[in-house]
């Protein structure tokens, strides 16, 4: 058994979240309580490193990265409108890359690097000023994933044209209509980063 996994302080339940010190631990209430669950494996801990924090999680080979950082590790930036790839308001950042959470088995994304919306807005990214002064939300309810496909477009093309900008939000869906807001504020986020590069 993996020595790691025995000292982490994540041995969690993945029916009831209950924490264990030791996997022993955790097997024997899964054992007890969860009696017609199959039993965690020490190979569901993963690692993901998300907003610059590193995570150490057991994960049901079933569960998707989005129930893993909206359900587990609380970070409720990511939304869920449509569970099946098609309307892009989970999307996170992996390793640079815009990705659709919903549509992604957390069992696979050991090691893999993670930024969602909080972690642009913590780090004052300035989509989020953009998107304020432009009111690109109504109820707000797409705007994360909105943010972090913008932020992806604009840390591999920091100077997109318009068409750029809608072509890398196609996926992006908006129920309330904001759309033509979203080019004005990315083109914007892309100047005022120009700008501060340049100073
Ligand atoms: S919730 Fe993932 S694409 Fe719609
Ligand atoms: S602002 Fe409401 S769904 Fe986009």
């Amino acid at each position: 058994m993996n020595a790691d996994f025995q000292q982490t302080p994540n041995n969690l339940c993945p029916y009831c979240s209950a924490a264990f010190e030791t996997f022993d631990g955790l097997k024997a209430h899964v054992v007890a309580v969860h009696k017609t669950e199959p039993l965690p494996k020490p190979d569901g801990l993963i690692q993901l490193t998300v907003n610059g924090q590193s995570h150490k999680l057991l994960v049901a080979p079933e569960w998707t990265l989005y129930q893993v950082i909206h359900d587990k590790l609380g970070l409720t930036g990511v939304k869920m409108f449509c569970d099946r790839g098609a309307c892009g308001s989970c999307t996170v950042i992996m390793d640079g890359r815009p990705i659709l959470s919903c549509m992604t088995l957390a069992i696979e994304c050991d090691g893999k690097t993670i930024e969602t919306a909080e972690g642009i807005a913590e780090a004052g990214h300035p989509l989020i000023d953009s998107y304020v002064n432009h009111h690109t939300m109504q109820c707000g309810y797409c705007t994360p994933g909105f943010i972090t496909t913008a932020k992806a477009l604009l840390d591999r093309n920091p100077e997109p044209n318009e068409s750029e900008i809608m072509q890398a939000l196609a996926g992006n869906l908006c129920r309330c209509g904001t759309y033509p807001q979203h080019p004005k504020a990315v083109l914007e986020a892309a100047r005022t980063l120009k700008e501060e590069h340049s100073k």
